[in-house]
């Protein structure tokens, strides 16, 4: 991986490029596993979310990119958050990301959530070998139970779990956001068909947000919270 200057931290640095370089070896698998989905996102439909098959993904990092990851940290300094939520921590590369933002910020937590143990168990290694398990505490399960008894108010979501879900979590987060707060999601054009519900909600202004897709991977969903939705 190339330089991460905006992360400024050597120890992180060398994680982040360990856990890139071991993610990007698993494209060659997820080429071939998405191989019959392909036409639909060649014509613009996306790839269609088959929510019965999972299991492939228990073993795969399927991060986002560094450039997603930089674009993470510099939103979480400029708006000082303190509080981020995850919905999908993986092997924790973003985990990794908003954690640094949160302690440059002097001080916050960044509560992950992952249903594969073993996912959970790697990252917080990977987490507490960037030196940063201060700032995160990763909630082991189903997000839609680990998340509902939350209730701290949050300025940064990251919305990067399976897609047919995104919509539910997000309205067990939406009442603790607060005004100005971030919502970022992932691949919002890779899944269009199955993120679509989830989109409308945030890019129609009664539901509180302003909201677009910006042009990073597979399109990632720029959310900034405006009110209380009416
Ligand atoms: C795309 S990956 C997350 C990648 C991670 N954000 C990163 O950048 O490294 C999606 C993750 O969400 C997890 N996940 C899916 N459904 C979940 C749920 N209901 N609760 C918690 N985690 C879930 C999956 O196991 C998977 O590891």
């Amino acid at each position: 991986m190339s330089k991460l200057s905006v992360l400024n931290d050597a120890r992180v640095e060398t994680v982040l490029a360990r856990l890139h370089t071991e993610a990007s070896k698993q494209l060659g698998a997820l080429i071939l596993h998405y191989l019959p989905k392909l036409p639909g996102l060649f014509l613009g439909k996306g790839i269609q979310w088959d929510q019965t098959k999972t299991e492939f993904y228990n073993d795969k990092y399927i991060p986002i990119e560094p450039n997603q990851g930089e674009f993470l940290y510099l939103i979480a300094r400029a708006i000082n958050a303190k509080t981020i939520v995850e919905f999908g921590t993986s092997f924790g590369i973003s985990t990794i990301y908003l954690a640094t933002a949160v302690r440059d910020n002097d001080g916050g937590i960044v509560i992950g959530t992952e249903i594969v143990h073993e996912k959970v168990v790697q990252a917080r290694k990977n987490v507490a070998e960037a030196g940063l398990q201060t700032y995160v505490d990763i909630r082991e399960g189903d997000a839609l139970e680990t998340l509902k008894t939350f209730n701290q108010t949050v300025d940064f979501v990251l919305i990067d779990g399976w897609t047919h879900l995104a919509l539910d979590v997000l309205k067990i987060l939406d009442p603790l956001i607060r005004p100005g707060g971030i919502v970022i999601s992932d691949n919002v054009n890779t899944f269009k068909d199955s993120l679509k519900t989830y989109v409308e909600f945030l890019q129609n202004p009664a539901n509180g947000y302003r909201s677009s897709t910006l042009n990073l991977k597979g399109g990632t969903e720029f959310s900034i919270k405006v009110k209380e939705a009416s």
